[in-house]
């Protein structure tokens, strides 16, 4: 009784959304109501202008989302690991994309010295990032490091999602799973591609890997392919 005149907006918005669905495509809501299968996990910003099923014209069911301030992926957020384990294990997507943005303002705010609350903690992740690659920050402007930082950060999280327990029993099993990272532009609604796509373990560091090369090639034909590729690249290179 206290705010929800202040909702009217939101209830006639939804009615008339739920009657045009009706409409157009009576088989839905009774379709959705039995499954979800939907084939990407989305890790995104929380930011309001960020939202991934409009940014990837992607219908309610077939996308499963999770979003926190500057789209970060931290080793003991159950929050996170929860909602990666389920999607992997339940859902079985095929797809994790983690999805950041130029004009961040969680990444924004992490390249300053000004404190905001608790908040400060969370964007100390971010703060890491860039310290581990403080360098490449040298002759950068203002707005130019800010940009690099969100497409930095993206990498990094990548890397975190891939180095979880939770990515590589899946790989360990043979399930077929791939990490994206991907930066929207605000400016003109475009998503682009940071070509950071790990699929098995040999994509990642060795002091990330939970198994052994030789734990891989005695449970997995396919990873012992990929394995086998990748150190004969390895040795042509050398
Ligand atoms: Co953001």
């Amino acid at each position: 009784m206290s705010s929800s005149h202040t909702l009217d907006n939101i209830f006639s918005n939804n009615r008339r959304w739920a009657e045009e669905v009706q409409r157009d495509h009576p088989d839905f809501f009774p379709r959705l109501e039995k499954q979800q299968s939907p084939e990407y996990l989305w890790i995104g910003c929380a930011d309001s202008r960020v939202s991934a099923n409009e940014i990837m014209g992607l219908l309610p069911g077939e996308v499963f989302v999770h979003r926190n301030v500057a789209n970060v992926v931290v080793h003991t957020d159950f929050n996170c690991l929860s909602v990666l384990q389920y999607a992997i294990d339940v859902l079985q997507v095929k797809h994790v994309i983690v999805t950041g943005h130029y004009g961040c303002g969680g990444v924004r705010a992490a390249l300053e010295n000004r404190s905001m609350g608790l908040i400060d903690n969370w964007l100390r992740n971010i703060k890491d990032v860039y310290f581990k690659h403080e360098n490449l920050f040298t002759h950068l402007s203002a707005d130019e490091s800010a940009e690099l930082l969100c497409e930095i950060n993206v990498r990094e999280q990548v890397g975190n999602v891939c180095h979880t327990t939770i990515l590589q029993d899946a790989w360990k099993r043979g399930q077929a799973v791939t990490v994206h990272g991907l930066i929207y532009s605000l400016h003109d609604g475009i998503l682009n591609d940071l070509d950071v796509n790990v699929s098995g373990m040999q994509d990642i560091p060795s002091i990330y890997r939970m198994y052994s090369d030789a734990e891989m090639l005695a449970r997995l034909p396919s990873q012992r392919r990929r394995l086998q590729q990748s150190a004969q690249v390895g040795s042509q290179q050398q």
